[in-house]
């Protein structure tokens, strides 16, 4: 496959350079070329991010929020410098609305446990059949608490949502609509501006889970008009153990603190505590510091790079990549949605995902097998396991060819 000139674009996507940005692309695995396909598991990070770590560590570290002294000042302002750029990068109304947490998991494990506090027995939650479980399990735990009821969105063959069946079942005891915007294990785009209209109108919140999406197209919450938008840093060239919670101020206003401890509150004392402003009152506890720079300077790298080139170009190697693997005898794509992020779950006819793994791992290539999460999915399909292709800013065509050649050698070793 040649290189096309992705339409559109000011200028070519140059893809050789942004690789050239991240070191560990030019390492090898077994002695071959690492074709890293598992970015919907953990993105890759470009020098920028990690020397923004390294230079926070080496000249700026200190505990935030508490010190007099200078470089303890100059920590608060590098890391509420990446709340202000989250913000901006979301299009946030307020920085009272960026929340920071470990993850997209923690960030709707809050949800669930502060907002969720108010629920009552015969209240509704409303989810999707291809939610990864971090957008489940909490929600059937607090189920479990309180009494409310979760009710799933159907889906169907191809793995797009079934609209319809979403709308039928709000009712006017839906409390919160909670789905993903791209699914992690079938690549699907969600309706979600539809999705979230609706969900409204039935007089719902609506939870988007935006952990496949944030890095692969231009999120804007307030145009979305939901309440909650969730991601990970990791997902988004940034660092592990990072994540944000976005809520709309009026309705993290409304919610209780959910972890005690340093920093959330205003006063303490054995009569009486009052809790901080937002989003501190959510921040128990020494934050990931470093974690928030290096996000910080993943967003200036993804922005850099321009969103909506990034996107292109992915939309195109999803395209190729998924006309090829058609060609290819006993493999079959499970999730053919007509709007995909680039996510391809398939089977190799005779071969167990996880056997496909580790041949194509003795080949150099990186993907995911297993459930990805998402076992409802794989009881939909009746399938244990899929491999999965997933594609960054960085992946070009010469990763998509080394997939298909050791997808030739896996179907020749189990011919
Ligand atoms: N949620 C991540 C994935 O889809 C880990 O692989």
């Amino acid at each position: 496959m040649n290189a096309q000139p992705i339409v559109g674009a000011a200028s070519p996507y140059d893809v050789a350079s942004v690789r050239r940005d991240f070191p560990i692309l030019a390492t090898t695995v077994r002695g071959k070329r690492l074709a890293f396909l598992d970015t919907a598991a953990s993105s890759q990070r470009p020098l920028s991010v990690i020397e923004a770590v390294n230079h926070y560590e080496r000249t700026s570290h200190a505990n935030v929020h508490r010190g007099v002294y200078q470089l303890s000042q100059r920590a608060t302002d590098a890391f509420e410098g990446a709340r202000e750029r989250v913000r901006r990068f979301l299009n946030a109304a307020s920085i009272k609305e960026v929340v920071f947490t470990r993850g997209t998991t923690e960030s709707i494990n809050l949800v669930a446990q502060s907002w969720g506090r108010r629920l009552q027995p015969g209240d509704e939650i409303l989810v999707t059949w291809m939610e990864h479980h971090a957008n489940i399990v909490p929600w059937q735990m607090l189920c479990e608490r309180t009494g409310a009821v979760l009710k799933v969105a159907p889906i169907d063959r191809q793995g797009e949502l079934d609209l319809e069946g979403f709308k039928q079942l709000l009712s006017p005891r839906t409390r919160l609509a909670a789905f993903t915007q791209i699914s992690n294990s079938l690549g699907t785009m969600l309706p979600i501006e539809d999705m979230v209209r609706a969900a409204r109108a039935a007089g719902a919140l609506t939870l988007i889970d935006g952990a496949q999406a944030v890095a692969h197209q231009r999120v804007d919450v307030q145009a979305l008009d939901c309440d909650f938008y969730v991601f990970s840093s990791h997902k988004l060239y940034g660092p592990t153990g990072l994540g944000v919670l976005w809520a709309r101020e009026a309705v993290l206003r409304e919610m209780p603190p959910w972890q005690g401890g340093g920093d959330m509150i205003r006063t303490v004392s054995f009569t009486k505590t009052t809790y901080n402003d937002l989003p501190y009152r959510f921040e128990a506890g020494t934050p990931h510091i470093s974690g928030a720079v290096g996000l910080a300077a993943a967003i200036d790298y993804l922005e850099g790079l321009g969103i909506e080139r990034v996107h292109a170009h992915e939309q195109h190697l999803l395209q190729r990549a998924t006309a090829a693997l058609r060609e290819v005898p006993g493999l079959t794509i499970i999730g053919e949605a007509a709007r995909k992020g680039g996510v391809i779950s398939f089977l190799l006819e005779g071969v167990h995902p996880h056997d496909l793994g580790t041949i194509l791992d003795a080949e150099g290539v990186a993907i995911r097998a297993g459930h990805h999460c998402a076992m409802p999915v794989m009881e939909f399909f009746d399938v244990p396991a899929t491999a999965r292709a997933s594609f960054g800013c960085y992946t070009d065509e010469a990763d998509i060819e080394q997939l298909l050649s050791a997808l030739a050698t896996a179907r020749e070793v189990f011919g």
